[in-house]
């Protein structure tokens, strides 16, 4: 059979172009492994979650003679199924596993400075990706009806109508009309939730690993003393897909483990969409977003070409994007080595690594201006906004003042070469 289908496909050219492929050996390479294995439960819990959700507000009677949504019922139906609530909450934690390993991973490509050149087009691809995955777990958060979810993907829906010319018809397109309240709403967010988007992700994915096979790792710092000017790792078979194959198992078991002590947000807890609106904040990765926005003062709006720039512009669209702008251009202004093979050191890089900081103490900071109700109802300072903005600017500059000073003196001005 072997021979027969070697003979066709050429098997042996294959397995020692791709399956001989030398992967180095380094902890942080397993954070872009463990995003993927994240999808790939994503999609396989998805089909389950598909099969028994029905995209639909219409009014359905449930068992106990309530009117409610079809969604919302359908969610209530699948938590009822034999282990339905576990595949569920595994969905709901894998979503947030993505997210939290995929922004790591995107850490360690940006402190070994491996977005540089030859890597430029992957670095854009993986960023599209992070992109993508937040965008696809947004879409998916309005699917069970409930009143939390109907509320927090209404401030989704609030910023994309705020994008000034253009805002109203982008809304529409990806809300099916006004949300909540459009019937298409629920059908339009779930063709991009089950199809579009994954697909889409596949379709990334698919490029960022050939891309990445194509151009090689690069290599952790202990390859150069080893075998300098070599590429150092193990043949990707058997004994990297077995690394793989393991870790996939105990990922698969330990969230599971996880989603079943902690399930996912119980949708009967908030019940079906009601006028009321309860305190509800986005989940983590929304919540610097929504930090800003409790901060950014009202009065920060203005005409322009017929249109207002309002402070939910400035906050949920203007400051994220110029932040991705940034991230964007990263690879074509920083291009002090060429044909970037080793990883760097954060410490030999002191000006990156604590811009790095920098900015994740901003997104620490504006987490924090989240929480501002909850500072201002216990009385606590932190629920001013002069102490947020405060902390949102001062943070970052005094943690860079402070990496980049303790940087320079413990590792010195110049590139610190790597000592064995
Ligand atoms: C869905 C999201 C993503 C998946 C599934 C994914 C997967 C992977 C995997 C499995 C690798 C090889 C192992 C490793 O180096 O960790 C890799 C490498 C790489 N990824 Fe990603 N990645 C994703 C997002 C990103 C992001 C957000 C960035 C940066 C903005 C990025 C940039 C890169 C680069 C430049 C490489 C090559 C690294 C090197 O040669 O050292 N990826 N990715």
């Amino acid at each position: 059979m072997y021979k027969w289908l070697d003979e066709r496909l050429d098997l042996t050219g294959l397995y020692q172009k791709v399956l001989r492929k030398a992967f180095p050996v380094h902890h942080s390479f397993f954070l872009g492994e463990i995003t993927l294995f994240a999808f790939i439960v994503l999609v396989l819990t998805g089909i389950f979650l598909t099969l028994n959700f029905e995209p639909s507000i219409r009014e359905v009677k449930l068992p106990d003679g309530r009117t409610v949504p079809a969604a919302y019922a359908s969610v209530l139906y699948i938590d009822s199924l034999p282990f339905g609530a576990v595949i569920r909450s595994l969905h709901y934690w894998s979503a947030h596993v993505m997210i939290a390993a995929a922004f790591l991973h995107m850490l360690r490509i940006l402190l070994s400075g491996a977005y540089k050149k030859p890597r430029e087009l992957n670095y854009l691809v993986g960023l599209a990706l992070l992109g993508l995955a937040v965008v696809t777990a947004f879409t998916g958060y309005a699917l069970p009806y409930d009143n939390y979810a109907v509320t927090a993907t209404r401030i989704g829906y609030g910023i994309a109508n705020s994008i000034p010319w253009v805002g109203t018809t982008l809304a529409q397109v990806m809300f099916g009309g006004e949300f909540p309240g459009s019937e298409k709403s629920i059908p339009r967010l779930y063709s991009l939730h089950v199809l579009w988007l994954p697909l889409l992700l596949m379709a990334l994915i698919g490029a960022h690993m050939a891309i990445m096979m194509k151009q090689k790792h690069t290599q952790p710092r202990y390859a150069e003393r080893v075998a300098p000017g070599r590429i150092l790792g193990v043949p990707m078979y058997p004994q990297q897909l077995v690394m793989m194959g393991i870790l996939f198992a105990l990922y698969v078991g330990i969230m599971t483990m996880i989603a079943g002590a902690f399930l996912a947000r119980p949708i009967e807890a908030f019940g079906p969409p009601t006028p009321n609106t309860p305190a509800v904040k986005p989940d983590w990765y929304f919540l610097w977003i929504y930090g800003i926005l409790q901060i950014i003062p009202s009065s920060w709006k203005f005409r322009l070409f017929g249109d207002t720039i309002g402070p939910e512009f400035i906050g949920g669209v203007l400051i994220p994007g110029i932040l991705g702008l940034v991230g964007l251009l990263l690879p074509f202004v920083d291009t002090r080595k060429d044909k970037m093979r080793y990883m760097e050191l954060p410490s030999e890089h002191p000006v990156r690594t604590s811009v790095i900081l920098a900015l994740l103490v901003f997104f620490l900071m504006t987490t924090l201006a989240g929480y501002k109700i909850d500072f201002q109802q216990q009385g606590s300072l932190l629920g001013n906004n002069a102490v947020l903005w405060t902390l949102v600017l001062g943070g970052p500059l005094l943690t860079y003042l402070v990496s980049y000073t303790l940087l320079r003196i413990f590792y010195g001005k110049e590139e610190a070469p790597y000592k064995a």
